[in-house]
This record gives structure tokens, C-alpha cells and sequence, in this order.
């Protein structure tokens, strides 16, 4: 049996669990920044960095202890992500791996997104086609393997998530405002409001293809919501948000379904931490039946056992680095990751 410590902190949570065989988690603590950000609307990355670095040693403490088991390797998301937030992981983990003489494994966060689901489901094997939807990306990754990625649709601007809390924020919801924002929908009226799909018109560029694009969406929400109020007229909040979530819920199942027939795969994963959203989950149980994969809510939004998961199959196919191991803030899902992995 492999027991792997693994560390996240690409953005605004930071967390440490141990992770047996990739499929068992024996602990997981998250110490969430979330309260921090709000103050400022959103998240800042240099406070972010300093949070990550007060939080990080008692929390691998107790992940560590929780755990009562002994530690085969060591995991840190690597990228992408905020490059100060990253960079105290990956060198908490590089100094933890020299101190102990344990393999160090780098994870890529939307890996790490994906592995979650062999978490919740404990047959799942690749391949299969994942729907990541998070604060920073919608991707549609053909998973042919537990390492070896293809993305095949993605959004030509915004993620579903960033969409969801600028909508949130402008409705006066808060920072992250995305599950405010799903409660505030189940009141509303989803046929009130007319709004442009992020799957584009039949004469734009995307229309016939796999990608996304949230903008228009994001855009056409917020000059209704403004000139409202230039009009001084009530805004109808509950029925805005819900023809919103209902334009990026449709669009999000219905890019899926495409994407199920072109790379051929029936099973289906959802994951990121708009994976959470209620609306979402139904719209694709309904849509793949028996073939969707979504982990449980706890397992969507930044934690660090799905690192941990993602960590055993890298260190199979011998996926390990040393110290000279760095953090990327931006970096493909499907780049060649060898790159990164020295013997
Ligand atoms: O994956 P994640 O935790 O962080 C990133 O890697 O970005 O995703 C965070 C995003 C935020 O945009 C948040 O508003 C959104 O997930 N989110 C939701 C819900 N819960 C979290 N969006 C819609 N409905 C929800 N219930
Ligand atoms: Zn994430």
C-alpha cells in the first residue's frame, strides 16, 4: 500500500490530506481564506501567499497525525494557479521531501480536479470524458488514461465559475458568490429573462465546435442588471439568477453530450467547484443516467486529497522531481509532463 502526503495551495485554500492507493482518503484538512478575500471582493494573490504560509505546517501536522499511518511520497500541485500561492507548496513539499528522502510527485490542479472522482468512485477507470468546471477553467478533457490528457474543448474567455461570482457580486451576493447565487435561482422564474447562450449563434465561430464562451453571457446579465438600474426600475434578482444559471447549465450539459460522441467515451465526469452546483448535477444525471461520475460536493471546490489521488497514478508512471522543481501559473492539462519530472 502507498501512502501519499499531499499539499494544495494554488489559490485560496489551503490544504494537506494522505491518500492510500490513490482511491482512500485517510485524512483531508482545508484551511479556507475565503472570509479574507471577501473583504476585497475577490481574491488577492500576495495575501493569499502569506495565508498559504502561516496555515501550511500545523495543518500537515494534523493531516500527517489524522492519518497514523507512514508516508511513502510527497504531493504539491504545482500549477496552474497563483504562482506566490503555489510556490509555498511546492517549496514545503520540496524541503519536505529532501528532509525525508521521499519521492516528491508534482500534480497539475485540473488533474487533481478530475482524480476526484476516484474518490467517490472506487471502480472508475479511464478513459472517460471529464467536464471541469471551476473558478478559473471549463475544459472538456478527453481522459484516456490516468496521465495522458487531451483537451478538447475549452472557453475562448471566462470559466463558468469566474461568470457565476461576477454575476453574484454585481447582484450584491458576496465573494465567491456562486452557490449565494444557485439558492437565490431556485426562486426565480427561468423563462423571465432572455439571454445569449454561451454556446454562440449559428453564425460565430464556435457554434459547430466544443468550446465555450461565457463573456457575452457574463456581459448581457450585467447591462440588464445596470440599466435597471439607471431606470431606476426593480430588477427581478431571484429570476435573473436563475435564467443565468439555466444559460450556463444547458450549455455546460448540452457541450458535454457533444463531446461524449466525439472522443466516443459514454462515461462521463463532472467535476471543479462548480461541480457542486444542484442545478448542474440533475441536468447531467439526467442527461448521462448510469455513465455520470460526480463527486460529492466536499470533493469539488480545492482540496488536497484529489491531489493525493491524482499523485499515486503520477508516481506509477514515474512521474517524480527534485529540488529543482518550480510552480507555473499557467500550464496545460494535457502539456507533456515529463518535462517537469526528473529521475
Ligand atoms: O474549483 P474551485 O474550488 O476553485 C478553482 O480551482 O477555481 O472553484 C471555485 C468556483 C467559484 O467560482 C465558485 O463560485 C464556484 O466554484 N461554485 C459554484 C457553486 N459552488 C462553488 N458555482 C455555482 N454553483 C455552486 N453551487
Ligand atoms: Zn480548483
Amino acid at each position: 500500500m502507498i501512502n501519499i502526503l499531499a499539499i494544495e495551495s494554488s489559490c485560496d485554500e489551503t490544504a494537506a490530506a494522505v491518500v492510500q492507493d490513490g482511491r482512500k482518503v485517510l485524512s483531508s484538512e482545508i484551511a479556507s481564506q475565503v472570509e479574507l478575500h471577501a473583504l476585497y471582493g475577490g481574491v488577492v494573490p500576495e495575501v493569499a501567499a502569506r495565508s498559504h504560509i502561516e496555515a501550511i505546517v500545523p495543518l500537515v501536522k494534523r493531516a500527517v497525525a489524522n492519518a497514523a499511518v507512514t508516508i511513502d511520497a510527497i504531493a504539491v500541485t504545482c500549477a496552474p494557479g497563483l504562482i506566490g500561492a503555489l510556490l509555498v507548496g511546492v517549496n514545503f513539499a520540496k524541503s519536505y521531501a529532501l528532509a525525508s528522502g521521499l519521492p516528491l510527485i508534482p500534480v497539475h490542479h485540473i488533474r487533481g480536479h478530475i482524480a476526484a472522482a476516484y474518490l467517490e468512485y472506487p471502480e472508475l477507470e479511464p478513459p472517460f470524458l471529464a467536464l471541469v468546471v471551476s473558478g478559473g477553467h471549463t475544459l472538456l478533457v478527453h481522459v484516456k488514461d490516468y496521465t495522458d490528457f487531451a483537451v478538447i474543448g475549452s472557453t475562448m474567455d471566462d470559466a463558468a465559475g469566474e461568470a457565476f461570482d461576477k454575476i453574484a457580486r454585481v447582484l450584491g451576493l458576496g465573494y465567491p458568490g456562486g452557490s449565494a447565487l444557485s439558492r437565490l435561482a431556485s426562486e426565480g422564474d427561468e423563462t423571465r429573462y432572455k439571454l445569449p447562450s454561451p454556446l454562440g449563434t449559428p453564425s460565430s465561430a464556435i457554434f459547430n465546435s466544443l468550446d465555450f464562451s461565457f463573456s457575452g453571457l457574463k456581459t448581457a446579465a450585467v447591462n440588464l442588471i445596470h440599466n435597471a438600474e439607471q431606470k431606476g426600475d426593480a430588477i427581478d434578482k431571484p429570476s435573473l439568477a436563475a435564467c443565468f444559471e439555466k444559460a450556463v447549465c444547458d450549455a455546460l450539459v448540452s457541450r458535454a453530450a457533444r463531446g461524449s460522441a466525439v472522443c466516443g467515451c459514454k462515461r462521463v465526469v463532472l467535476c471543479g467547484g462548480v461541480a457542486a452546483n444542484g442545478r448542474l448535477r440533475k441536468q447531467m444525471i439526467s442527461t448521462f443516467g448510469d455513465n455520470i461520475h460526480i463527486p460529492n460536493v466536499y470533493l469539488c471546490g480545492d482540496n488536497a486529497a484529489m491531489i493525493g489521488a491524482q499523485a499515486y497514478y503520477e508516481l506509477q508512471a514515474g512521474h517524480t522531481a527534485n529540488t529543482d522543481l518550480n510552480g507555473y501559473a499557467n500550464l496545460e492539462v494535457d502539456c507533456n509532463w515529463k518535462m517537469l519530472c526528473k529521475p
